[in-house]
């Protein structure tokens, strides 16, 4: 059956409430309570002197109520006595200073004294709790970015990443290209990580740059590690997770995720939709990419419930059938288990106005009523859980693209994301499953690849999407693909899409930038749409234009060309139109492919499906504002705003 779980902070409430708290969570049918991420002040109030024994008795009486344990490490917010007698734990910041306490998230995940003092209450708690039957899994830390920090360890440890990967600095200075602006490193204690309050990361070296993020994220990487093997020497079994989030400093989430068991996310879709019919809303992306950190199902740990404050002001209330439609979604998605953030609202310190499911007043209330009919819909689905998402169309990620791009904004408005949700949004609308894949995975089994902004080139990828297309697939390559080597540095003597060239048939001539105008193209089969922000002016060289420019001087060059490649196609993208152009387009791609679709899906409704063993299961989400009405195969299917269906196989509406 799915999990629903609730966040709770026993910590927080006297314990007068903790009984009554729990039976009702018990009496809701809720399976997992998750607590203690936060509360390393309450297990070790001073130095050395650990305190489980409230932990014991929350424990304790959540199991006998039928539930078990989600148990954080509570090492994203350390003890003040920590920080103030061992300042050195501390976070420092782009402007070279050690982060103030008194907020979270401000402790060096490299420092030797913050490991030294983390590794102990993690292993306090590993000793006490691991292989208990109550614990049902760990999560590490919270929301862990990757560490962009400054401190002294981090410098150090810097510079020894370097060393390792380059051994000399003659090999270092080449790979980086240091003879520009005179940057030739002459000794390694000149390298330090180049944040700066003052200027743009645009100004900085981009190789150098590209370093420093890998650097960032293998530290998240190994710290993760670091705790997992801690709980792993008590517990070989555990199931040991953390809940991404997406932050400034994205990790890479797939190395990150590579020890843990099963990847979980932290769900806070919008609460109030843009007005703009183009804009990328939809969570529907983020919970297939937090899917592809270990292709298979996840777990969601923080569910929206209720309205958010503390890093806002405080949202609008949650509309009606939202708590109930966005969980819904998350499971549409391949969430196994959804826990929500939090159980009653806090009357104390800065999120005291993030709403949980219960307010201030501590009444029944309707969010409640609502978790309470997901609780009764899903208990009605019980083979769900044996249940995933088949795909015929791949997605590729990197985080080396995510990391290359962050810092060389190649055109007001693009960014590696946005392509990537512009396609995605495409497939969600025509009702198609999609898998985002890491760099490299096998591609067997798809039909259609799409591959959004390759900046950086790996051969490995130019290679599967060869063999892919010439075996009879379809690769959807967009601009500014093939421009980098591995370096970080660009490819000398070559015609974009670089690599790519052969397979996609085309060459780019001139690229024009336009930023945040707008012109339009015009397909072969004569719509036209409106873009944005690049223009590729495309010369053939085998493929066929599928779309042309319609304005500028380059008016009736190739902006999207179609090639035939072996017994497959590829098709190169080179702008960014709105999202219309991606459905048709994609349509195109997947009638030629014969992918399964919906064509008749309303812009916002989107269409997933999971199947096992018995049967598929299809969820059709109204992720509008607006009452939506549609017809699949001669049946008429209305949606109200947030709505999730759920249809059993060709029969049943559950
Ligand atoms: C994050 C954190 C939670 C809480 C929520 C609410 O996801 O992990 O501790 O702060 O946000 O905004
Ligand atoms: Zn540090």
């Amino acid at each position: 059956m799915i999990k629903i779980g609730i966040d709770y902070y026993p910590e927080h409430w006297d314990k007068s409430m903790w009984q009554e708290d729990i039976r009702q969570m018990a009496a809701l049918g809720i399976h997992t309570v998750r607590i203690a991420e936060f509360a390393w002040g309450r297990m070790e109030p001073e130095e050395g002197r650990f305190d489980f024994g409230w932990l014991d008795e929350a424990v304790d009486m959540i199991a006998r109520a039928g539930m078990k344990v989600i148990l954080g490490t509570p090492t994203n917010s350390g003890p003040v006595w920590l920080y103030t007698d061992h300042p050195d734990t501390l976070q420092w910041d782009r402007t070279g200073k050690p982060t103030d306490f008194g907020i979270r998230g401000h402790r060096c995940l490299v420092s030797p004294t913050f490991r030294r003092y983390a590794g102990r209450i993690v292993e306090e708690l590993a000793k006490r709790y691991a292989g208990r039957p109550e614990v049902f899994a760990w999560q590490l830390d919270n929301e862990m970015e990757s560490n962009h920090c400054t401190c002294p360890a981090c410098t150090r440890a810097f510079r020894d990443y370097l060393q390792k990967k380059y051994g000399t600095l003659e090999r270092l200075n080449r790979a980086w290209g240091s003879d520009v602006w005179s940057g030739q490193i002459s000794h390694w204690d000149q390298i330090k990580p180049l944040l700066s309050p003052d200027c743009s990361p645009n100004w900085f070296n981009p190789a150098y740059m590209l370093d420093y993020e890998r650097f960032c994220a293998a530290s998240t990487a190994d710290y993760v590690r670091f705790q997992c093997g801690i709980i792993r020497r008590y517990d070989p079994e555990a199931v040991i997770t953390t809940n991404s989030c997406f932050g400034a400093n994205l990790p890479d989430f797939h190395q990150e995720f590579a020890p843990l068991n099963v990847a979980a996310y932290d769900n806070y879709p919008p609460l109030v939709l843009p007005k703009d019919p183009e804009a990328l809303y939809s969570n529907a992306f983020a919970l297939d990419f937090i899917r592809s950190f270990k292709q298979r199902n996840f777990w969601i740990l923080e569910q929206l419930g209720g309205p958010m404050g503390c890093w806002s002001p405080i949202t609008p209330a949650m509309e009606p059938g939202m708590l109930e439609g966005y969980a819904l979604q998350a499971v549409a998605h391949g969430a196994d288990l959804l826990s929500f953030f939090r159980w009653r609202t806090s009357i104390s310190g800065a999120e005291m106005f993030c709403h949980g499911i219960l307010d201030h007043s501590n009444q029944p209330n309707r969010r409640l009523r609502e978790l309470a009919h997901l609780c009764r819909r899903l208990e009605a689905i019980p083979d769900l859980d044996q249940t995933t998402l088949n795909s015929q169309v791949a997605m590729l990620y990197s985080a080396e693209q995510e990391f290359a791009l962050k810092n060389s904004t190649q055109s007001k408005g693009f960014a590696y994301w946005t392509q990537m949700r512009l396609l995605h949004d495409a497939c969600m609308n025509l009702g198609v499953n999609v898998d985002i894949l890491p760099e490299g995975h096998s591609l067997d089994g798809y039909k259609v690849v799409l591959i959004p902004t390759h900046f950086i080139t790996n051969p490995e990828v130019v290679r599967q999407a060869e063999a892919f297309a010439a075996a009879g697939g379809t690769v959807v390559l967009t601009n500014r693909s093939g421009v980098k080597d591995q370096n970080g540095n660009c490819i000398l003597g070559q015609s974009l899409p670089g690599a790519f060239r052969t397979l996609c048939g085309c060459s780019v001539q001139e690229y024009d930038a336009i930023g945040e105008a707008n012109q339009r193209l015009r397909t072969i089969h004569g719509e036209t749409h409106s873009i944005t922000s690049w223009c590729d002016i495309l010369e053939l060289e085998g493929a066929k234009a599928w779309a042309t420019y319609e304005g500028r001087f380059y008016q009736g060059s190739p902006a999207i060309t179609r090639n035939r490649y072996g017994k497959g196609y590829a098709y190169y993208l080179g702008t960014v139109g709105e999202k219309g152009l991606y459905r048709t387009l994609l349509t195109e791609v997947f009638r030629e492919q014969g992918v399964d679709m919906l064509e008749m899906l309303p812009q916002g409704v989107e269409v997933t499906a999971r199947s096992g063993s018995g049967g598929t299961y299809r969820f059709y989400f109204n992720n509008t504002t607006a009452r939506k009405i549609f017809r699949i195969n001669g049946e008429s299917i209305a949606l109200a705003p947030f709505e999730m269906k759920i249809k059993q196989g060709e029969g049943q509406w559950l």
